[in-house]
């Protein structure tokens, strides 16, 4: 930690090193996302912070990138075993913890947010880290299904703010959306489409339009697919193997819905719902909405469509 403190110190000290690239990232969540968000930071070179609200999930976030860091060194050095254990640990030693967002911010050139999928959450959030944070900071969000410029309003600072949507797994998902806004500066989204080749990954641009390219088509596809099954037309089990045997999809879309989470499903619908209530697409499902309210919410509850082994 100290060491990290003193390089970002170092690199800040005047003005006109402010032009640089994004070194230092502070990561506001450590679930699923935010934690495979600060392992690909670590892995391609950066400082990071991974900021949570206890050392009890701030642990289980570094246990599981150092899980995921061991499944990547595994394929990446299969051959050099040293050289696997070298990636992992200079990796870990990258990433720090902390639980207080205010003081994680300090020294961040990049915070990138990755909390639950509530509105007025993020703007409470991000309106404490703009007083905290220095001038040249930038600010994104890896929201799901939120306007960017709703979370971005509640800022004195627009014109550094912007949308970084990862995809899960984020180690092996190959892509990231950038977006903009329209008081996003060019010098920002430029640096946030750097950041995104600094970690290896492929971007594309969206305007700041609900659920940006990919959750704009997967989450209507995936409600689509819990319609089906509502109405009796096939099981869950036939609806994956058709989307996977006939469409050649990695999942099907309830194996894939129980992998994102059904909580972070139904937060997204809800909310487009509510948004957009003429927008069959969007609609509600009441078989999405009972497994919630049962908390089975997926893999990471150990059930969801499907049951799954506890771990
Ligand atoms: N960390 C590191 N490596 C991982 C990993 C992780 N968390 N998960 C999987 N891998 C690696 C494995 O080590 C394996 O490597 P290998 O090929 O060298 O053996 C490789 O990925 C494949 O993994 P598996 O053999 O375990 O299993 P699969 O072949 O079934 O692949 C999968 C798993 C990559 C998750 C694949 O099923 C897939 O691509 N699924 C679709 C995922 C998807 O659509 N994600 C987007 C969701 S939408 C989203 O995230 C947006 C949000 O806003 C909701």
């Amino acid at each position: 930690m100290a060491h990290f403190v003193k390089t970002c110190v170092r690199r800040f000290s005047t003005s006109a090193m402010r032009e640089q690239a994004i070194k230092c990232v502070t990561v506001i969540g450590g679930g699923q996302m935010g934690a495979g968000i600060a392992q690909v930071a670590a892995t391609t070179g950066h400082q990071v912070v991974i900021v949570d609200q206890s050392e009890d999930i701030l642990a289980k976030s570094k246990a599981s990138i150092h899980k995921s860091l061991q499944r990547v060194a595994k394929k990446k050095f299969a051959e050099d075993a040293k050289a696997g254990e070298a990636f992992i640990s200079e990796a870990i030693d990258r990433v720090s913890i902390q639980t207080d967002a205010s003081n994680a911010v300090g020294n961040a050139d990049l915070v990138v947010e990755a909390i639950v999928e509530n509105i007025d959450v993020k703007r409470q959030l991000f309106t404490v880290l703009d007083k905290a944070a220095p001038q040249h900071t930038i600010f994104a969000s890896n929201t799901s299904s939120l306007p960017i410029k709703d979370i971005a309003e509640c800022t004195q600072r627009m014109d550094r703010f912007g949308g970084l949507h990862f995809f899960n797994p984020v180690p092996v998902m190959k892509l990231l959306e950038v977006i903009r806004i329209p008081q996003t500066s060019d010098e920002t989204f430029d640096k946030l489409l750097a950041f995104g080749k600094a970690l290896q990954k492929t971007t594309v641009n969206c305007k700041d339009t609900p659920g940006f390219i990919v959750n704009r088509l997967l989450v209507p596809y995936m409600a689509e697919a819990v319609r089906l099954v509502e109405r009796g037309d096939a099981t869950t089990r036939d609806v994956d193997t058709a989307m996977k045997l006939g469409a050649g999809y990695p999942m099907g879309p309830f194996e894939l819905s129980d992998y994102v989470g059904l909580d972070t499903m139904k937060f997204i619908l809800d909310g487009w719902a509510e948004k957009y209530p003429d927008n069959p697409l969007f609609e509600p499902s009441a078989m999405l909405n009972k497994l919630v309210a049962e908390g089975k919410l997926g893999i990471k509850t150990g059930e969801g469509f499907y049951p799954y082994k506890k771990k």
